[in-house]
């Protein structure tokens, strides 16, 4: 039976600045963390950079059309704040808002309601110079730049998210060293987990501070389907472990205000957490219009045998380092069956768990799909179009899987396809397409993919079909 979505039902597709953009040293731009990380050998797949990208940053009109041409109705997209603000303080450059309140009025002119993230990991090389996210100062950098932001958007934008994936900054970025900045310790990557909770907390009262009564607040993460081996106790506790790390750092302080007792206990024989001051926990704790939640895979753990693989296999890139503080104890497993080309499972039903159990956990809080999608290796035919079957049965089944989470009860408000565009894939380079729209890098044509017409469709209708 198709299924009919809710009118009013956000369809969108996300990206981030670093990602799509290129024009690095455009317009004041300052360097950011990525910039440095992509340009030291070794550190990303042919050392690919997102100097150039996919030129959106020069092509913003042609893209917001491309999305009009589609149908979409709204769009994620990410602040590069060394655009806005070069080191990371002082005065704003107001080349770099003047793009963002372009690409806003752009859209809005055409019905496409914008989704504003202020922070998808471009951190300003300068504040890393001063410690970076494990120094607390870098949480009220944030703010001062979130405040400037709102002041110079805040008439245009109402859907506002403070930042993405702060576990992928934290863990990948501070402890396995796969992300910008590349640093591998796992007390430094705590340090930097709370800091990001810190900066949520003082951004939203910054953005709060600015705008209008009627712009709604969020923040975006990764929220971990983690899934025992088996229901051994000793693999429900590794689940429990990584469940601490992966998903209640966050949500502890943000829904709860306060950190778990299990990950304080998890993580005391590395450190007493002393980075928490008393108030922290108050100011994270600011209330949310919605929570977004990005989804791709779950995560399969067990107790660590002698025979398994190292702890840092879990799917976010080989390190030597691991990126779970404190559960040396756990090793990651493929879940059997289909994988994208991440080497990702394909498990919708991961997705309704989650809106499920975010339901349970936050009632009341309105939920937002902000990113779900599939890397596969799309090869355009010879008339150049792009035959991504696959790719729809993903989206297919992760639809499917949304619209059941509606039926039973949870409170969906969107949903944002990753990604508009093929784009830079982080340490993975160009290497790894995610967009419903095909980039040639060679002439950075677009051409949409048959997805694109698929999810547009979608998009006009609000009905998935069979
Ligand atoms: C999550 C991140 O937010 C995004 O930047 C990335 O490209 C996708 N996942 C795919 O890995």
């Amino acid at each position: 039976m198709s299924a009919s979505f809710p009118p009013g039902f956000l369809w969108g597709t996300a990206t981030a600045a670093y990602q799509i953009e290129g024009a690095a040293q455009e317009d004041g731009r300052g360097p950011s963390i990525w910039d440095t990380f992509s340009h030291t050998p070794g550190r990303t797949l042919n050392g690919d950079t997102g100097d150039v990208a996919a030129d959106h940053y020069h092509r913003r009109p042609e893209d917001v059309r491309l999305m009009a041409d589609l149908g979409l109705t709204a769009y994620r997209f990410s602040v590069s704040w060394p655009r806005v603000q070069p080191t990371g303080r002082g005065p704003a450059v107001q080349k770099g808002l003047d793009f963002y309140r372009a690409l806003a009025d752009d859209l809005l002119d055409r019905g496409i309601t914008p989704v504003l993230t202020l922070y998808h990991w471009d951190l300003p090389q300068a504040l890393e110079d001063e410690g970076g996210w494990p120094a607390r100062d870098t949480a009220r950098r944030f703010a001062d730049y979130a405040g400037i932001v709102a002041d110079a958007l805040g008439d245009r934008v109402e859907r506002w998210t403070t930042l993405n994936e702060p576990w992928c900054t934290a863990f990948l970025g501070y402890g396995s060293g796969v992300h910008a900045p590349g640093r591998t310790d796992p007390v430094t990557a705590l340090h930097a987990a709370h800091h990001l909770n810190l900066a949520h907390g003082l951004g939203a009262q910054a953005l709060r501070a600015s705008l209008p009564a009627h712009a709604q607040l969020s923040i975006s993460l990764n929220t971990c389907a983690v899934r025992a081996r088996t229901a051994s106790a000793a693999d429900e506790d590794a689940r429990r472990r990584i469940d601490a790390l992966a998903n209640r750092i966050f949500t502890g302080p943000l829904l709860q205000g306060a950190y778990p007792e299990d990950l304080l206990d998890d993580t005391a024989h590395l450190t007493d957490w002393p980075f928490v001051h008393a108030d922290d926990l108050a100011v994270i704790q600011h209330p949310l219009d919605s929570l977004g939640i990005n989804y791709y895979a779950p995560t399969v753990v067990s107790a660590a045998t002698d025979s398994d693989g190292s702890a840092a296999d879990d799917g976010h890139g080989a390190s030597d380092h691991s990126p779970w503080p404190g559960a040396d104890h756990v090793s990651f497993h493929q879940q059997p069956g289909e994988r994208t080309d991440m080497g990702w499972g394909v498990d919708p039903t991961g997705l309704y768990d989650l809106l499920m159990r975010w339901t349970r956990e936050a009632p009341g809080l309105p939920l937002v799909v902000t990113e779900n999608g599939a890397a596969y290796p799309d090869r355009p035919a010879p008339d150049g179009t792009v035959h991504d079957v696959r790719r729809i049965r993903y989206l297919h089944g992760h639809l499917s899987a949304l619209h059941r989470a509606l039926a039973d009860g949870a409170d969906v408000r969107g949903y944002f396809l990753w990604s508009l565009l093929d784009n830079f894939e982080w340490s993975y380079g160009y290497g790894k397409r995610f967009g419903v729209v095909r980039v040639d890098y060679d002439t950075r044509a677009r051409t949409p993919k048959a997805s694109a017409h698929w999810y547009a469709k979608l998009a006009r209708t609000g009905v998935l079909p069979d």
